[in-house]
C-alpha cells in the first residue's frame, strides 16, 4: 500500500504535503515525491525516507499539491519508479495508492500510439491515459482514463492550467479534509489531523473536483452528496507524546484502548449480540476471518465462542478463505482488521456477502473500506495506531471478541457479571505487567543476542504465542516460530540449540501440567527458557532459567496480560539490536494489494 495526499488552499502546498506524507509513512516507506503547481507543475521524487527527501531537496512553490509516500508493487525501489508519475509533456501529475491489473496492455496500445514511458510502475498509465484524452476538460480526460482501468485505485491529479484537483477511488482509501478555504485529499485521516476535522470518506467509484473553496463529488456521471464527519481522534493521537517510538506510546495506552472499547458495554444489559442475526436467520455456525495480528486475535475469539457460546466456530486466515466447504447462508462471518483496508479480508467478506452470509466487521477506522461492506460495524476504540506492528488495536480486538462472546453465551446474569467484572479488570492488570517494564526490557535486551527463537503456548494461549513470535520477527528480524507446545516434539525438536531460547506462556489454566511437561522437554535439549508464569506460580521457576511474573488472573483472560508482556519483550529486542521499530523493512501497517 501506499500513502497520498493533495492539498489546495491559500497557504504554500509543499510543508503542508511534507508534514502529511510523513503522518503517512506507515503506509509506505521506500520512496516519495511531490508535484506543486506554481507558474509550472514541477516534480520532485526519490528513494528513502520523507525526512530525507524533505532535507534534501528543494522547496517547491505553489498553492496546489500532490504527494505520495511509496510501497512498492510494480517496479523496483527506485527514483524513477517513485510517484508522481507524469505524461509525455510533464502536464499532469498522478499519485496513486491500488494496483493496475491491466496496465501491461494498456502500456503497449499506449507505446504503439508513442507515449514515452519513464518507469516500471502500473501507475504512469494513467498520466498517458489523461494526456491521450484530454481536449481541455480534465475531469473528463481522468473519467475516461479510470474508466480504461481494471483493478484497484485511489488517485489524484494535477495539471497545469487548472486550479482543481481530481481524484477518485476504487476498492482504496481516500478521504477529503474539509478546511476553511483550503481543501485536503489523504489515504486516510492520521494525515489531515494537524489541519482539520471534517472529513468525508469517499465510496467505490466516486470522483471529486476539489478547490480551495469547493468540493464536488460524482458517481456514475450523478452529483452526489457525501455526509461530513468529524474526525474522532486529536493531532495528540498521532503524536509520540515524548516516547521515542510510537509502538511504546501504543503499548503503553493499552489499559486506555480496553477501557475505550468497553464503554457503554458493561452493563448487564447486551447490546452487542452475535446472534441478534438469528431473529430473521438460523446460523450453524460462526467464520472469523482476517490477516496477522488480527487473525491471532480470531484464533482467541474461536476458543472464548467454543469455550462460552459452544457454537463451532473457525478463523480463516483471509487470504486462504475459500466457502465452497461451507454451510453459507447459516455462517455468520466476522471480519477483523484494525485498518478496515486489508484487501485480503474485504475479499473475503465480500465473497461471502455475495453467498448470502450475515456479516460483522470489526475495525478501528471510522469510514475505512470494511463500515461500507460488512451488515453490521464494531468498532474497537484505539485511536490511531502508527506503528506497523499492531500493539493497541489488539488488545482492542479481544475486547470487542470477548465482549460479542459474552453478550451471546448462554450465561445467567450472575455469571455474565462476573465475566464483565473481570472484563473491567483488565485496565489495571495491564497497567501493572506495564509497572514492571524495566524487568521485561532487560529480558529482552537479553533475547538480541540470538538469530532464532521459537514460542510455544496450549490452549487460549498458543495464538498468544504466535503473536509474541509475529511481533519478534518483524520489529528485531530475528527468526522466531510459534508452535503449541505438545506439537514442538513432532520435528521442531531437531533446530532446540543453547542459542534457541524458547518463550513459553503458561498461565495457571488445566494445560498447565502439560506446559511444564513440555518445558522439560525442551529444557532436556538446551535452550534457555523464559516462561510467563503467573504472580503465585512457585513452582515453574525450577524448571526455566527466566520467569516473567503476570499477575494472577482469570487464565481466559490471561492473553490481554501476556501479549503486553510479548510486546515488551519484541520492542526492547529490537531496540538492543538498533532496528527502526515504527517502519521495519518491507512491511506497511495495512496490505492493500492481494
Ligand atoms: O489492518 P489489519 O488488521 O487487517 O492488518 C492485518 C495485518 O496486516 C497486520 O496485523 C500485520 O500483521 C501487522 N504488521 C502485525 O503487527
Amino acid at each position: 500500500m501506499c500513502g497520498i495526499v493533495g492539498y489546495v488552499g491559500y497557504r504554500e502546498a509543499h510543508p503542508i504535503i511534507i508534514e502529511s506524507l510523513k503522518r503517512l509513512e506507515y503506509r509506505g516507506y521506500d520512496s516519495c515525491g511531490i508535484a506543486a503547481l506554481g507558474d509550472k507543475l514541477v516534480a520532485l521524487k526519490d528513494v528513502g525516507r520523507v525526512v530525507d527527501f524533505e532535507k534534501n531537496s528543494p522547496r517547491l512553490h505553489g498553492k496546489m499539491g500532490i504527494g505520495h509516500t511509496r510501497w512498492a508493487t510494480h517496479g523496483a525501489v527506485t527514483a524513477a519508479n517513485a510517484h508522481p508519475h507524469l505524461d509525455c509533456n510533464g502536464k499532469f501529475a498522478v499519485v496513486h495508492n491500488g494496483i493496475i491489473e491491466n496496465f501491461q496492455k494498456l502500456r503497449e496500445v499506449l507505446e504503439k500510439e508513442g507515449h514515452h514511458f519513464n518507469s516500471d510502475t502500473d501507475t504512469e498509465v494513467i498520466a498517458h491515459l489523461i494526456e491521450k484524452y484530454y481536449q481541455g476538460d480534465l475531469v473528463e480526460a481522468v473519467s475516461k482514463a479510470l474508466a480504461d482501468i481494471t483493478g484497484t485505485y485511489a488517485v489524484v491529479v494535477t495539471a497545469e492550467g487548472h486550479n482543481e484537483l481530481i481524484a477518485g477511488r476504487r476498492e482504496s482509501p481516500l478521504v477529503l479534509g474539509v478546511g476553511d478555504k483550503e481543501n485536503f485529499i489523504a489515504s486516510d485521516v492520521a494525515a489531515i489531523l494537524d489541519y482539520t476535522d471534517r472529513a468525508i470518506y469517499l465510496e467505490d467509484g466516486d470522483t471529486c473536483i476539489v478547490t480551495e473553496d469547493t468540493i464536488e463529488i460524482s458517481n456514475n456521471n450523478q452529483k452526489i452528496n457525501r455526509e461530513t464527519h468529524v474526525i474522532p481522534w486529536s493531532v495528540e493521537d498521532a503524536q509520540k507524546a515524548g516516547y521515542e517510538h510510537f509502538m511504546l506510546k501504543e503499548i503503553h495506552e493499552q489499559p486506555k484502548t480496553i477501557e475505550n472499547t468497553l464503554r457503554g458495554h458493561t452493563t448487564s444489559e447486551r447490546p452487542v449480540t452475535l446472534f441478534g442475526i438469528e431473529k430473521e436467520q438460523r446460523l450453524e455456525d460462526v467464520t472469523l476471518i482476517a490477516c496477522g495480528t488480527s487473525y491471532h486475535a480470531g484464533l482467541i475469539g474461536e476458543y472464548m465462542l467454543g469455550k462460552l457460546c459452544k457454537v463451532p466456530t473457525r478463523v480463516k486466515i483471509a487470504s486462504e478463505f475459500d466457502p465452497s466447504c461451507m454451510a453459507l447462508d447459516r455462517t455468520l462471518i466476522i471480519g477483523i482488521t484494525q485498518s478496515g483496508e486489508t484487501t485480503d479480508t474485504l475479499r473475503a467478506i465480500k465473497h461471502a456477502k455475495t453467498l448470502g452470509c450475515p456479516t460483522i466487521g470489526i475495525t478501528n477506522v471510522q469510514g475505512s473500506s470494511v463500515t461500507r461492506i460488512a451488515d453490521q460495524i464494531l468498532y474497537t476504540q484505539s485511536g490511531p495506531e502508527i506503528g506497523v506492528a499492531a500493539t493497541k488495536t489488539f488488545l482492542a480486538q479481544l475486547t470487542a471478541l470477548y465482549l460479542l462472546a459474552l453478550s451471546s453465551a448462554p450465561l445467567d446474569v450472575k455469571n455474565y457479571e462476573s465475566y464483565m467484572t473481570k472484563l473491567k479488570t483488565l485496565p489495571q492488570k495491564v497497567q501493572r505487567v506495564l509497572d514492571d517494564e524495566q524487568t521485561i526490557a532487560k529480558h529482552g535486551q537479553q533475547l538480541a543476542k540470538y538469530e532464532n527463537a521459537f514460542f510455544v503456548g496450549r490452549g487460549i494461549s498458543y495464538p498468544v504465542a504466535m503473536e509474541g513470535a509475529l511481533k519478534l520477527k518483524e520489529i528485531s528480524y530475528i527468526h522466531a516460530e510459534a508452535y503449541a507446545a505438545g506439537e514442538i516434539k513432532h520435528g521442531p525438536f531437531a533446530l532446540l540449540r543453547s542459542n534457541t531460547p524458547v518463550i513459553a506462556i503458561a498461565p495457571k489454566d488445566h494445560t498447565y501440567d502439560a506446559i511444564l511437561t513440555s518445558i522439560k522437554e525442551i529444557k532436556a535439549r538446551g535452550p534457555e527458557v523464559i516462561a510467563l508464569a503467573q504472580e503465585d506460580d512457585d513452582e515453574i521457576e525450577q524448571f526455566v532459567d527466566v520467569v516473567i511474573r503476570i499477575p494472577e488472573i482469570d487464565p481466559l483472560f490471561s492473553p490481554f496480560l501476556n501479549t503486553v508482556a510479548l510486546q515488551l519483550l519484541a520492542y526492547y529486542a529490537a531496540k538492543e539490536r538498533g532496528c527502526e521499530i515504527d517502519l521495519p523493512v518491507n512491511l506497511a501497517k495495512s496490505v492493500t494489494v492481494p
